[in-house]
């Protein structure tokens, strides 16, 4: 709206920043050369306006002091330029120096009596006196009614003056002239980086892989925004790739399934004769759920990586009461899944869903590579609410326990696919206990206090999830010790 009704302040803002900042500065100088040009002279002007008229007052004193003595000759000398008049009580011109006018006096009657009680130097044109230029006059009272005048040329201080006046005239602009080029160049230079980026992200397309923008040498704003742009390309090139191996892998996850299930359906469909039908679909049904929990492992994913490390909900979730029912759901399990959880509620904030598939992922694994015995561990540590999977099989080993929670890593695949899932159970823990702020490692169950080392080392899966207060909601959240909660959206119902 401003820059509708000032057309110069749009021009303005059309303009490169090169040329508005050489014009501002330019400006600026411009105005500050002026108004000190313009204070320069006036010093000037003052302090030899002062040596002259000090002069002049130098010797009025003296003559004026001769006088009183009585000692005046009749013509003075002039040594200095100064012109006196020495005047009498009826206003004749008793003594004067050489070439001085001797009849008219320089100041009349009234300005003499002035100027000696203003005690002050005054200009006084010359011209009637034969005088070039302006003088500066000055006048003393002496004995016997007697006034001394004293006179200097002013030209000198004008002449001076001029010079300096002529100095800054052509130097005032020459320097502003000087800064513009100067600054035109500087600001060209400055922003000939910015061209290249420019010119290089450019060029970048969205297939071209690892390019970077050039960075200035100079470790200036220019040099730091190029760095965040090129770690910011970098970061898009890792997400990219993850991307990439990401579809690649579940396309590869896809075929194989997908392969047997066209295959038993071609074997069956080629040879009808004597063929168990029921088998065959029992077989296709197998895949078919291989499939399905790919399919809702990969839509787990995305979504956490949609929420970018938030939890979907942040609700008190009743962890014990969690943990209790999603083991409850192992109870017909050939493994024994054993469940401690304490007295108390454990409360921690976040998703009930996301924190059962959490869960319901780990028991999946340990029961999955468990000898005879699964454990499932709640306790409250400190700020932290620490759930402990354990299980007595061949435990991982330490070079591959951070490995594991890579997506579609698996360790076992050439044992059996069937049990299995396709290697993302643990990523989905990861990032799921990630996004409610915990953490998760693998550790060697052999290891700890208070479980009997077997023969293998066993594995144990450690969650620390940050504890939360209570809700203060109704007379549920806080029951008596050892009665069941009613089932609540906390239960596990959507784990996998
Ligand atoms: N309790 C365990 N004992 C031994 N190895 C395990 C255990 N849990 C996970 N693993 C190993 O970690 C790999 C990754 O696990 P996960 O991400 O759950 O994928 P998936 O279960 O689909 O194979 C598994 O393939 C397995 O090799
Ligand atoms: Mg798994």
């Amino acid at each position: 709206m401003a820059a509708e009704r000032w057309p110069a302040a749009r021009w303005w803002r059309r303009k490169g920043v090169r040329f508005r900042v050489t014009a501002a500065a330019s400006a600026v100088l411009a105005a500050a050369l002026a108004a000190s040009a313009w204070v320069l002279i006036g010093v000037l002007d003052r302090s030899l306006t002062a040596t002259i008229d000090e002069s002049a007052m130098r010797r009025a004193d003296r003559v004026r002091a001769d006088a009183d003595a009585g000692r005046l000759p009749l013509e003075l000398s002039n040594p200095d330029g100064t012109l006196i008049q020495v005047i009498d009580s009826g206003g004749r011109i008793v003594h004067a120096t050489i070439g001085t006018d001797r009849l008219v006096p320089l100041l009349g009657r009234q300005e003499r009596a002035e100027a000696i009680r203003s005690d002050q130097a005054r200009y006084l044109d010359g011209r009637p006196y034969g005088i070039p230029g302006r003088l500066r006059v000055v006048a003393r009272a002496a004995d016997h009614g007697q006034v001394v005048i004293a006179a200097r040329s002013y030209a000198e201080v004008e002449k001076t003056l001029a010079a300096a006046a002529q100095v800054l005239l052509f130097g005032t602009p020459l320097l502003v002239v000087l800064l513009a080029a100067v600054s035109w160049m500087i600001v060209g230079g400055t922003l000939r980086p910015i061209s290249a980026l420019r010119r290089g992200a450019a060029e970048i397309t969205g297939t071209a892989r690892a390019r970077r923008l050039p960075v200035p040498e100079a470790h200036d704003e220019v040099h730091s925004l190029a760095r965040t742009l090129n770690d910011m390309l970098a970061r898009l090139e890792a997400a990219d790739a993850r991307q990439r191996s990401l579809v690649s892998d579940a396309a590869h996850e896809l075929r194989s399934p997908l392969a047997s299930i066209r295959l038993q359906l071609e074997v069956a469909l080629g040879h009808p004769e004597g063929q168990e039908w029921r088998e065959t679909a029992e077989g296709v049904l197998e895949d078919a759920m291989r499939l399905s929990r790919l399919a809702e492992d990969l839509l787990a994913l995305a979504r956490l990586d949609e929420r970018g490390g938030i939890p979907a909900r942040r609700e008190p979730v009743e962890l014990d009461e969690l943990v209790r029912q999603g083991v409850e759901r192992y109870a017909d399990n050939p493994m024994t899944v054993a469940c401690e959880v304490p007295p108390g509620p454990v409360f921690v904030t976040g998703d009930a869903l996301d924190l059962g598939r959490v869960l319901t992922n780990l028991v999946d694994n340990a029961v999955r590579h468990a000898r005879s015995v699964v454990t499932v561990r709640l306790r409250p540590e400190g700020a932290a609410a620490v759930l402990t999977v354990t299980d007595d099989g061949p435990g991982i080993p330490e070079a591959d326990r951070e490995r594991v929670f890579d997506r579609f890593t698996r360790l076992d695949s050439a044992r059996s696919r069937d049990e299995g899932g396709a290697g993302l159970g643990l990523a989905i823990v990861r990032e799921t206990v990630r996004a409610h702020d915990g953490s998760v490692h693998l550790e060697d169950a052999g290891l700890q206090h208070g479980d009997p080392p077997g023969e293998t080392p066993g594995l144990r899966a450690v969650v620390r999830l940050p504890l939360s207060a209570a809700p203060p909601t109704g007379p549920e959240s806080s029951p008596p010790e050892g009665v069941r909660r009613p089932r609540t959206r906390t239960g596990p119902a959507g784990g996998r």
